[in-house]
């Protein structure tokens, strides 16, 4: 009995963007610039769920020095996949930042509205300092002003998934960035 090829998230891919070495290399290099920036400075590293999840992972096995990791989860108001700028906070820090040197770690800056909020936010909680690491800076789009202080890699402005970034909550499991398919958000299911 022969069984249908299998389908695998490969398949909407239009084009790698970043491979998984380039990623690799990149988050190395990161890794050991924040290992040397705060070395001394026992640094909390707040990341901001889902997307960052496979850059944070990657990124804190990169660093060599005393750290500790928390974790918010924020929502956009307002529907499909403009944000909106009003933020909703759906988890919150697990421990006070106060007096604490603050590494903001994301995996995407689109319009910047996100983490405009969420910086507000951080420093009304009066972190020592806080400074921005992003994976993935798309400065088309942008409508905050956003200073980013570590960046990975600044890309085009196209629909990219992988690495953590998901459309319709899939994809987020692809070992790269890539581009997705305009046929997987443009045309009717075939489902
Ligand atoms: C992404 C990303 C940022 C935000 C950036 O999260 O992780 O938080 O969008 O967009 P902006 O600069 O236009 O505000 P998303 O809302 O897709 O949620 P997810 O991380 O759970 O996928």
């Amino acid at each position: 009995m022969h069984s249908a090829p299998m389908r695998t998230i490969h398949d909407d891919v239009e084009e790698v963007l970043l491979s998984a070495d380039a990623l690799a290399d990149r988050v190395a290099q990161l890794g050991a610039q924040l290992s040397a920036d705060y070395a001394g400075r026992d640094p909390v590293l707040v990341s901001v769920l889902k997307g960052s999840i496979v850059f944070l992972a990657d990124l804190i096995r990169a660093m060599e020095i005393p750290l500790s990791v928390d974790l918010m989860e924020v929502s956009s108001y307002g529907s499909g996949t403009e944000t909106s700028g009003q933020v909703r906070i759906l988890k919150d820090l697990s421990a006070s930042i106060e007096g604490r040197e603050v590494i903001v770690v994301e995996d995407i800056i689109d319009t910047g509205l996100t983490l405009n909020y969420l910086l507000r936010y951080l420093w009304e909680r009066n972190p020592a300092s806080m400074r921005i690491c992003c994976l993935l800076d798309k400065p088309a789009r942008r409508l905050a002003e956003i200073e980013i202080d570590y960046t990975g890699f600044t890309i085009p402005d196209r629909f990219v998934i992988g690495y953590g970034l998901d459309y319709d909550e899939r994809y987020r499991n692809l070992p790269y960035v890539g581009v997705l398919r305009p046929s997987v958000y443009s045309s009717p299911s075939e489902e």
